[in-house]
């Protein structure tokens, strides 16, 4: 029975995703990424990263880049990963991450890197700060994925470049090095690329909004998400529907219809005839219903320093003894003496 079990395990495809430990997470994040995580979990072999390495190559604060990091494990496990079932790790506890990065860089062009969209946006943003570390950002991120022959990668529609990338690289090195890597699928979600800015709807919804009010952060408590949603921007007549006329209502809609999980033309139905204000108060009580028990969660699973440490231990364990699988032949393909690891 046991053996079955594993023999299932073994048979699931690997799901590889990453969030960069950067601060506050919006409840665009949660819909859009780690509300779907939960559900993917069982069905793949399921392998989640805090993305340390990655917050460098912008300026971080050392202790509240610690913090943050502790603060998205929490949260990750708050939002139903069992680190048990899915490897839950932190991308600078496996060198493996930093190793296969060397490697790829010697396969990746400068040509290709500066042409990024995220790497314009972010060097017109930090201009004082344009080091090789953003530009190399993808190619880490190539790392991440191929160290674990990944076949499905659940992203944001911001980085469906990136995942260009990672498949490429792959496929070059598999040409010039022979059958090495998967080619790994990207998995955008309905969401993700829908829940907008609260001031700005035809805008996506982002927690470097200089506008307090624009977004919806995960660490929100009742009254200011109620707040928020009151002074959301809605459109000029006094019609609840989805619509392109009308991006601020249908946002609400859409965020509504995914923490409730009724379908938008559910939502449509009950908010039928109702005022804007009545309909921006439901909208804000089920959003806060939802991410309520999240942060108590959160905020519990953080006091418990010791726990998370073992957590993101044997995360890391489980996740070397996979990633230096393919280090290892990754090394040998390309002529490097097999080490030996002590
Ligand atoms: N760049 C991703 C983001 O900001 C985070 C990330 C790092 C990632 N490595 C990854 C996502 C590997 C998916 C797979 O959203």
């Amino acid at each position: 029975m046991i053996s079955e079990q594993k023999e299932n395990i073994e048979q699931k495809k690997v799901l590889f995703s990453a969030i960069q430990p950067s601060g506050i997470l919006t409840i665009g994040n949660y819909l859009g990424a780690l509300s779907n995580f939960k559900e993917l979990q069982s069905d793949y072999k399921s392998i989640f990263s805090l993305a340390d390495l990655h917050t460098l190559t912008v300026k971080q604060e050392p202790s509240v880049l610690r913090k943050n990091t502790y603060e998205l494990a929490a949260l990750y496990i708050a939002c139903g990963i069992n680190p048990e079932e899915s490897v839950l790790f932190v991308q600078s506890h496996v060198p493996a991450h930093a190793e296969l990065c060397w490697i790829l860089n010697t396969i990746s062009y400068p040509g290709e890197l500066s042409r990024m969209t995220q790497f314009k946006d972010k060097s017109s943003k930090h201009e004082d700060n344009i080091n090789m570390g953003l530009m190399d950002y993808p190619v880490l991120m190539a790392a991440d994925i191929l160290l674990y022959q990944t076949e499905l990668v659940p992203i944001g529609a911001d980085q469906k470049q990136h995942l260009e990338l990672s498949r490429d690289l792959a496929i070059r090195f598999n040409n010039r090095y022979g059958e090495t890597f998967k080619i790994p699928d990207g998995y955008i979600s309905g969401t993700a690329a829908r829940v907008m800015s609260l001031a700005e709807p035809s805008k996506k919804m982002s927690k470097s909004d200089s506008n307090l009010n624009a977004f919806i952060s995960m660490d929100d408590d009742k009254d200011t998400i109620i707040r928020k949603f009151k002074r959301a921007v809605t459109d000029s007549d006094n019609k609840i529907i989805c619509s392109p006329d009308k991006p601020g209502i249908s946002n609400l809609l859409t965020i509504y219809s995914a923490v409730t999980g009724l379908s938008v033309e559910q939502a449509e139905k009950e908010f039928d005839g109702k005022q804007y204000s009545d309909f921006k108060l439901r909208v804000g009580e089920a959003v806060a219903d939802t991410v309520e028990p999240i942060r108590t969660e959160k905020n519990r699973i953080l006091s418990d320093k010791d726990y998370l440490d073992s957590v993101l231990s044997e995360g890391a364990q489980r996740a070397s003894a996979l990633a230096y699988k393919t280090l290892n032949k990754v090394y040998r393909k390309v002529g490097l003496l097999q080490r030996k690891r002590g």
